[in-house]
């Protein structure tokens, strides 16, 4: 179904989902503020909505969400036009791989900086003009990692646990003012997140530490798994929702997290954790 005059904005608009999400937006019709926190990275998406001849759909703008003099200078741009938002997709992201011991504090806040803080701060700027208007879409982008806690990934579970409770109190806060809200939990998708992006803890591939023969076997097998879907099912799942006259709160998006919630809900929990602690070489 295509959309006319309306508009959007998407953080981390640069690469993986969130580059796919714009252009697939863009193609339906939507306005696309994408915003990205490195402009010098702007020609991958350019390139892409050049060859999909959606180039004048999508305006790029500056946001790095951990940075609230750009957030409010964008919800400001936004205000100023004095046009409708119809729906904020909070996508912005990256991994901090790092057994519990091994992460610094440090470390673990920069992960929720960007992962919950951020997109909390993104979606709170934007909430008087969607509270105004009376109308209005509000997606997370979470993860599995936000319903179940796999080894290893501590500090990213952490962040998209807060990022789906606050966005399910939000969603009830929300409701009765006409903006509606909605968390996406993809499995694991073929995007830069897990390379590029991975910012893994200093003391993860540290020889001495206490996990350093655990991490060996964990990464050979999280290695051996990174046979990812394609992600262009996530962005084609966003644009459904933007479209869905009642959302849901979750959509659980790629055969790996339907199965992992699956047999969570179906196996006595001993013999699940046996199950994970095995295929991520943690059971020796
Ligand atoms: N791929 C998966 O398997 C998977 C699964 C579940 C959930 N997710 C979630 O999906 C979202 C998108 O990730 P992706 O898989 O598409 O990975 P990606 O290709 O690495 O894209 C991440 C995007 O977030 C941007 N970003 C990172 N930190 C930022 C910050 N402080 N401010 C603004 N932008 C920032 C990156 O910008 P740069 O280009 O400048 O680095 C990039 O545009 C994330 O929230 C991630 O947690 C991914």
């Amino acid at each position: 179904m295509a959309s006319t005059d309306r508009t959007v904005l998407i953080t981390g608009a640069s690469s993986g989902f969130g580059l796919l999400t714009t252009i697939t937006l863009a193609r339906r019709g939507w306005h696309v503020l994408a915003t990205m926190r490195d402009l010098n990275r702007r020609s991958h998406l350019e390139d892409a909505a050049r060859g999909a001849g959606v180039l004048d759909q999508i305006e790029i703008h500056p946001l790095d969400v951990t940075h609230n003099d750009q957030i409010a200078a964008i919800a400001s741009l936004v205000e100023q036009r004095q046009t409708s938002l119809h729906a904020l997709i909070n996508n912005a992201g990256f991994a901090a791989p790092g057994f519990a011991d091994d992460v610094t504090d440090a470390e673990l806040r920069e992960q929720l900086d960007t992962n919950f803080f951020g997109a909390a701060a993104v979606t709170r700027a934007f909430l008087p003009q969607l509270r105004r208007q009376g109308f209005g879409r509000i997606v997370m982008v979470s993860s599995i990692s936000g319903r179940l806690g796999f080894p290893g990934v501590g500090s990213y579970a952490a962040a998209k646990f807060a990022l789906e409770g606050w966005t399910e109190s939000l969603r009830y806060e929300m409701k009765p003012l006409g903006i509606q809200v909605a968390l996406v939990e993809p499995g694991a998708f073929e995007t830069d997140i897990w390379t590029r992006n991975a910012k893994l803890s200093a003391r993860l591939l540290d020889p001495a530490s206490p996990n350093a023969a655990r991490v060996e076997r964990w990464r050979a097998r999280i290695e051996g798994q990174r046979k990812k879907a394609d992600p262009q099912v996530v962005a084609d799942t966003i644009a459904r929702i933007l479209d869905n006259p009642h959302p849901r709160l979750r959509y659980v998006v790629g055969a790996d997290a339907r199965m992992g919630l699956l047999l969570r809900k179906l196996l006595p929990a001993g013999v699940f954790e046996r199950i994970i602690l095995k295929n991520t070489g943690l059971d020796g």
